[in-house]
């Protein structure tokens, strides 16, 4: 007997599946909600709780007597986190848990390209599935308020777009291998800075156009399948029991169908989380019996105070996602089977790194590095030889390897270069004062450090320094305090660049850095992430132009932190734990761009090794309807020598608009791959309605007829054409 059948005599669903007409397809709604139905009726009261909360730090209790096995989640995101013990956070102990890691959330949004989100995702999903896991606990969608907040590496733009974009592809990728994400951390984690009692408020209009799209897409264009509630309070009420949050937006306006599950330890309340919507209490404190979703909620239905329907709706929506990723129901035996460090993984986390690398400056073309013209480099910082995969916490990955960046420099260059390495800097001791430690000043040079920095840089003929961050800066559980370069780094970089012409700054971490004194010292400079196991290859390829770099800054890179909205404005980190949201719409370049501040590098800015020109958009309207699409026409070429990648970017402004708008807004997007002397047409479009703003009073999308401006170009900046359309 197949156990496909023996599951269906044991829970007596044979009935209800014979009167299914195939099962060849996926199971049409109407099916499915006739098995959770049946499920649900053989379920005792208690069964049906059990399932509502976690049974150990990763999984919910199953019904075996149903072949309703436990629930298996999983961090994420870039990788499939080590194997923890069931009751306490350290590791397990496994020797066969150590996975792909990918690139984080940044790096990814960098590539600016979709279709490496769905190649990541489609890796997740089957390692995932590997490592019999049901949720992969991720994507991160927040929206980069501000250069500080701690998780900005594992979020992935300033730009809802952007965001919605990559996170789609990744999401139906990731589900298309049987597993569920969550998307988090719904809503408004975007500062790490008393995260568990912070309340945000926000205007209803920078809700609708700013930190709501990307969860809206995600649900609603991705599809997923679950979705975290965040620690934060949000209007007033934390938002595992924001009626708001749990009810209005995820069931009413998105028809989400899926399970809201807590955030770890998010959960405060039985009754009105129970209320608001949240199914899943995962992670809090102390026994398991004792969680608000376990034995408190059985109390509080037996009293009457929790309607049985409303644990009733919980325990399909578990079904619900259970019944599409095949852990139950009459599909198990076709579940994805999965695979684990793969050849094909890996390459896919080499493709996402080495597309992500972003070259932010390259005067007198040092790079790529022509090595007939070198015979020896100074490789110098800290990063080139740090490991960062398994930091940052939660995110943190056991990565199979991770190939630092000197270990690639001296494998792929090592015949052909002398390579000297030095550390140039280090994370200083803490201080002890009267007993007592302390952190150092971490903006101080060690001096002897820096001295064997620059002897080295003289002999060379040529400088890598790689330094940035480490998760020391960018990690959940804190921001960073402030937005320099830490450890000295920059008076390094200073006396290096007087001893030798030719440095190359590579910048390694995953939100912004003040690189105002080093910028204009250096002929060359990088930005290449926390870029994963593959991280070394992937940056020395660039720097050899093996690759031609194609990444795009996801992210404004300030000047200084007090060019930024939230900063400039003074409502970082708020005030008596609140956090008025005071900038409203314009976060990002939309600041930037309308309050005419120039940043160091805008918004969607990167070079190349080649040159591309984008001609004259042709329009297919001059005067569109409301229903109507923008199809933008144009070509791409590629002018130089080899071959390369251009983001071609359009921009949507509203300059008769009756409310403030911001200058423009990224509305579509292509990165065109085109051999020397290529070129292509390409199609942009953009659905009028896109064009809309959130009006509060009458709490509708609303595009005014009237002259809107259209830019295209390769940054927020640098726009080579604008063109008008009109609206009637
Ligand atoms: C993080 C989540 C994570 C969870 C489980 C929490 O601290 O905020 O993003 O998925 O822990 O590790």
């Amino acid at each position: 007997m197949t156990s496909v059948l023996k599951h269906l005599l044991c829970t007596g669903l044979l009935l209800v599946l014979l009167l299914l007409p195939s099962l060849a397809q996926p199971l049409s709604s109407g099916e499915e909600e006739k098995l959770i139905k049946s499920y649900l009726s053989q379920m005792t009261l208690a069964e049906k709780v059990g399932m509502l909360h976690g049974n150990s730090k990763f999984t919910s209790t199953g019904v075996p007597r149903l072949n309703i096995p436990e629930w298996h989640l999983s961090d994420g995101p870039h990788g499939i986190r080590e194997e923890i013990q069931r009751d306490s956070w350290n590791p397990a102990g496994w020797t066969d848990d150590a996975s792909t890691c990918f690139p984080t959330a940044t790096a990814l949004a960098a590539t600016w390209n979709p279709a490496l989100a769905q190649l990541e995702g489609e890796a997740l999903g089957e390692e995932a599935r590997h490592r019999k896991k049901d949720v992969l606990l991720g994507p991160g969608v927040n929206i980069l308020r501000t250069p500080l907040g701690g998780r900005g590496f594992e979020y992935l733009s300033e730009d809802p777009y952007l965001t919605s974009v990559m996170a789609v592809a990744w999401i139906k990728a990731v589900q298309s291998r049987d597993v569920a994400v969550s998307v988090k951390h719904f809503l408004a984690n975007n500062q790490e800075h008393e995260r568990n009692r912070v309340d945000v408020t926000m205007s209803e209009r920078a809700l609708r156009e700013i930190y709501l799209p990307a969860f809206r897409a995600a649900v609603m264009e991705g599809g997923a399948l679950t979705v975290m509630g965040a620690y934060n309070k949000f209007r007033g009420v934390w938002c595992c029991e924001n009626p708001f949050l749990g009810r209005t937006l995820l069931r009413n306006e998105f028809g989400f169908q899926g399970v809201y599950l807590s955030d770890w330890g998010g959960v405060h309340t039985t009754v009105e989380s129970a209320l608001a919507g949240l199914d899943l209490e995962m992670g809090t404190n102390g026994a398991y019996n004792s969680y608000f979703f376990a034995d408190p909620l059985l109390l509080a239905v037996t009293q009457g105070k929790v309607p049985e329907s409303v644990v009733n709706e919980k325990v399909s929506n578990i079904l619900r996602v259970m019944l599409r990723t095949k852990v139950i129901g009459p599909e198990v035996d076709k579940r994805f089977p999965g695979s684990f460090n793969t050849p094909e993984h890996q390459a896919a986390a080499y493709k996402v790194a080495s597309e992500s690398v972003v070259l932010l400056r390259n005067a007198g073309g040092l790079l790529p590095l022509n090595f007939s013209k070198l015979r020896s480099v100074a490789v110098i910082g800290r990063n080139a030889t740090h490991k960062q995969a398994a930091g940052g916490q939660s995110s943190g990955i056991k990565a199979l390897y991770e190939v630092t960046p000197l270990e690639a420099m001296q494998k792929k260059w090592g015949s052909r270069v002398r390579i000297d390495y030095v550390l140039g800097y280090d994370k200083p001791e803490p201080v002890v004062e009267n007993g007592r430690r302390r952190p150092a000043n971490d903006l101080v040079a060690n001096q002897k450090l820096l001295q064997e920095a620059v002897e080295t840089a003289r002999k060379a003929d040529a400088v890598i320094f790689v330094g940035g961050l480490d998760h020391d800066y960018d990690t959940e559980g804190s921001d960073k305090p402030h937005m320099e370069l830490p450890y000295g780094q920059v008076e390094v970089i200073q006396e290096i660049s007087k001893v030798n012409p030719n440095v190359v700054v590579v910048i390694v971490g995953g939100s912004p850095v003040d690189m105002n004194g080093i910028v204009h010292r250096v002929p060359a400079l990088v930005w290449a992430w926390f870029n994963g196991m593959e991280a070394g290859n992937a940056l020395a390829d660039v720097l050899d132009g093996k690759v031609n770099p194609s990444g795009k800054l996801p992210f404004t890179l300030p000047s200084s932190l007090s060019q930024s909205p939230a900063h400039a404005l003074g409502n970082y980190p708020g005030k008596n734990l609140k956090v008025h949201y005071e900038e409203d719409i314009f976060v990002g370049y939309r600041w930037f761009d309308t309050k005419q501040i120039q940043p160091l590098f805008p918004f969607g800015f990167g070079l190349s090794y080649t040159d591309f020109v984008i001609d004259q958009p042709s329009l297919n309207k001059k005067v569109y309807g409301m229903a109507d699409r923008v199809q933008v026409q144009l070509t791409v070429r590629n002018t130089g020598k080899i071959a390369g990648a251009e983001t071609v970017q359009l921009y949507v402004g509203d300059p008769q608009a009756s409310v403030p708008r911001p200058l423009k807004e990224l509305k579509a997007f292509a990165k065109v791959f085109l051999q020397p002397g290529e070129s292509r047409k390409i199609t942009l479009t953009v659905p009028v309605e896109h064009c809309a703003f959130f009006e509060e009073k009458s709490a509708k999308w609303v595009v005014e007829p009237g002259e809107f401006m259209l830019y295209v170009g390769n940054s927020s900046r640098n726009i080579v054409h604008a063109k008008s359309f009109n609206v009637k």
